[in-house]
């Protein structure tokens, strides 16, 4: 067999293995088998010995020729493998972004402050502006500012947590509003909304960390008509136009005068039906004309300045607008309740 014909041989062969091969692991021993030291094309050229010398330059020519073609073909075979291989690599990691999968599953607004954002909503709406404060509070801001002294029988009607003889876990957001008086000068028009601590027993009404919202207005001339006026807008605003308001003589040491609010019932808008126990009305906050006293020890002078106060529970609220019959259902977490207010 000449040497031509080997050479033709080898490089057809070669050629072939080279399109059969599917991978790139295929082609590097392609590349050992045809190429490599011990490979088929390079033994060729260990086999020259034995050609004629007058015909080795031409057979080299040939071998090299071979060499070339078949490095071109092997560069541009490793170039498709890679290009299918990407090819088939971008379709395997193809993400359907149409797909219908199932929708996470979201949390909900609970409803103390579905209905606190209503009623916050509400006063900003009639020019108020809301402040927090702290809820471990001094005695000084949470009883003494508010006309109530250490030891005055007024301390039973709230039972407090003393953290120690100076500190208690705040009754009221009242002490917000204390802080306000003595930091600024009237007009005041403030709401107050946190959460506040008594040591009641758990039951359906009374829990011993619950919110209240507090409102606060002093100005020249403010009258117990203003106050009516912003309540009635209040409740207008909560629960329709066609709620009104009642007035009932109360006392709070902090008020005077001080009233305890109704509203029309909500349920049966004021004929009698079981949540307002047949009497039409429900009692639903505290508010009275802010006691000169509390102005004076705030720093504001009451032969100029009035104004009014008042004190709304967020759980009583919340209750009467869902019709919700306990509680502790507002603090248990309980996602079968919650999921209900979506
Ligand atoms: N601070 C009173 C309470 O918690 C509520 C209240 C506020 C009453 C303002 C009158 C005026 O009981």
């Amino acid at each position: 067999m000449s040497m031509q014909e080997d050479i033709r041989r080898i490089r057809e062969e070669a050629a072939q293995a080279l399109a059969d091969a599917g991978s790139l692991n295929d082609l590097a021993q392609w590349r050992v088998a045809v190429l490599g030291k011990k490979g088929s094309l390079t033994g060729l050229l260990r086999g020259m010995g034995q050609v004629d010398p007058a015909l080795r330059p031409q057979v080299g020519q040939w071998i090299n020729a071979a060499r070339e073609e078949l490095e071109g073909q092997l560069a541009r075979r490793e170039d498709a493998l890679k290009r299918e291989a990407r090819a088939h690599q971008l379709m395997e990691e193809t993400i359907d972004v149409t797909e219908p999968r199932p929708l996470p599953r979201v949390g909900t607004q609970h409803p103390n402050t579905m209905v606190l954002d209503q009623v916050l909503d509400c006063f900003i709406g009639l020019g108020f502006e809301v402040v927090e404060g702290p809820q471990v509070e001094l005695d000084h801001y949470n009883f003494e500012l508010l006309n109530i002294p250490k030891n005055h029988p007024a301390r039973d009607a709230q039972d407090t947590f003393y953290v120690d003889d100076n500190v208690v876990l705040r009754t009221h957001t009242s002490p917000v509003q204390a802080r306000v008086m003595l930091s600024r000068k009237p007009p005041i028009r403030i709401v107050c909304p946190g959460r506040v601590f008594r040591a009641d027993e758990v039951d359906a009404t009374h829990s011993p960390v619950f919110h209240q919202i507090e409102g606060l207005v002093i100005d020249r001339d403010i009258t117990m008509g203003d106050l009516k006026g912003t309540l009635d807008a209040f409740a207008h605003r909560l629960y329709g136009a066609d709620i009104q308001t009642r007035f009932r003589p109360s006392f709070f040491p902090f008020t005077e005068p001080s009233a305890e609010v109704d509203l029309t019932c909500f349920n049966c808008r004021g004929t009698g039906c079981r949540v307002c126990k047949g009497t039409g009305w429900i009692e639903v906050l505290g508010s009275g004309m802010v006691n000169p006293k509390v102005l004076e020890m705030c720093g504001i002078d009451p032969t100029v300045y009035s104004g009014f106060a008042f004190g709304i529970g967020l759980e009583r609220i919340t209750m009467l607008r869902y019709g919700i019959p306990d509680m502790r259902l507002l603090f248990e977490g309980d996602e079968r309740f919650l999921r209900q207010f979506r």
